[in-house]
């Protein structure tokens, strides 16, 4: 059985050194991992660029949502994926923050990877229900202090940037409330609508729509300046959550072993959609930013991952909260 499967990668990996020394790669469609529910914000971005980037590759971009554990699931199964050049992968924050927030990775992200782009950066957004009894900053605060047990926030569990956003807010207040999680803010966005959850930290590529539509109440972004697209709501550092910043970024990976000519390829792929007209447009009207190009290499990607695992792990260690 071993020995069948080790034959079975051994063949997928000679083919594609094959395809891609006759530069013949992809002679399929190529898999993009989100590791978030679809409809919600890291899905949203995946497949926007894949959009783009299924034109410019000539192969279809298929975007497949593995669930669980925050992302964990996904960036596991990735990580355990052939490097064959069909299975990439695109996370967030998620990728260095779940280093430190559980205790049984059973992947590693700074050996399993090859690292191919970053990609955008987006501001989040705490929000309330519609009908949720505060109508600004202020009154949340005294709302949420005075009626901590009773709240529920919702979140994509740990390893999520809503989470982690959720927890920032809560030690800024000194409470802890119900943490409802689930397997996105795709579904969670859904429970906020429909009144079953109180409040969330969310990204911007999901509530613009929700916000502009009057269907959730807005109290500040995350960002340390106002950012274009919600030029109304003012920072949450600017309303006395002193040094309050969460920024959203996006890499995209390949298992480790993924031949060099098709990780470079793919890294053309993705600059190339963020400069696709239609990929600028539909990131702009959701507050979404294109990060520079000087960034979009593999080695600034993999010191950038290092960087954020270096920052994070000291501040979600003093949280306390970890998962196995
Ligand atoms: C999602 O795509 O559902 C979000 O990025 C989850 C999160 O809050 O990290």
């Amino acid at each position: 059985m071993q020995f069948k499967r080790t034959m079975i990668t051994f063949l997928g990996l000679a083919t594609a050194a094959l395809a891609q020394a006759q530069g013949t790669w992809p002679t399929k469609p190529v898999t993009l991992v989100v590791p978030f529910a679809a409809g919600g914000p890291t899905d949203v971005v995946a497949r926007t660029l894949a959009a783009s980037m299924s034109q410019s590759l000539g192969q279809t971009v298929v975007v497949e949502n593995k669930l669980g554990a925050g992302g964990n699931v996904a960036a596991n199964h990735v990580a355990k994926s052939p490097a064959d050049g069909y299975t990439f992968f695109i996370h967030h924050n998620g990728m260095a923050t779940s280093t430190a927030l559980y205790r049984k990775l059973q992947y590693d992200a700074m050996k399993d990877f090859e690292y191919v782009s970053q990609a955008v950066e987006v501001p989040m957004t705490l929000l309330a229900r519609k009908d949720f009894p505060a109508n600004n900053f202020n009154e949340l605060v005294t709302y949420v202090k005075a009626n901590k047990e009773k709240i529920n926030l919702a979140t994509a569990g740990l390893g999520a940037v809503s989470q982690l956003c959720g927890m920032m807010f809560q030690r800024a207040l000194g409470v802890q409330l119900t943490e409802v999680p689930f397997q996105g803010t795709g579904p969670a966005m859904n429970a906020l609508l429909g009144g079953q959850v109180d409040v969330m930290c969310d990204q911007t590529t999901q509530t613009v729509p929700q916000i502009k539509a009057g269907n959730v109440k807005l109290y500040g972004v995350t960002t340390k300046s106002r950012v274009k697209v919600l030029p109304q709501a003012p920072t949450l550092h600017e309303q006395g959550l002193k040094d309050f910043e969460v920024v959203v970024w996006h890499g995209v990976y390949a298992p480790k072993g993924t031949p060099k000519a098709i990780v470079d390829r793919m890294n053309v792929a993705v600059r190339a959609a963020l400069k696709d007209p239609a990929v600028v447009k539909r990131m702009d009207d959701l507050g979404a930013e294109i990060v520079e190009d000087r960034t979009n290499t593999p080695e600034a990607l993999q010191a950038h991952l290092k960087a954020e695992i270096d920052k994070w792990g000291p501040v979600i260690r003093a949280g306390g909260k970890f998962a196995d």
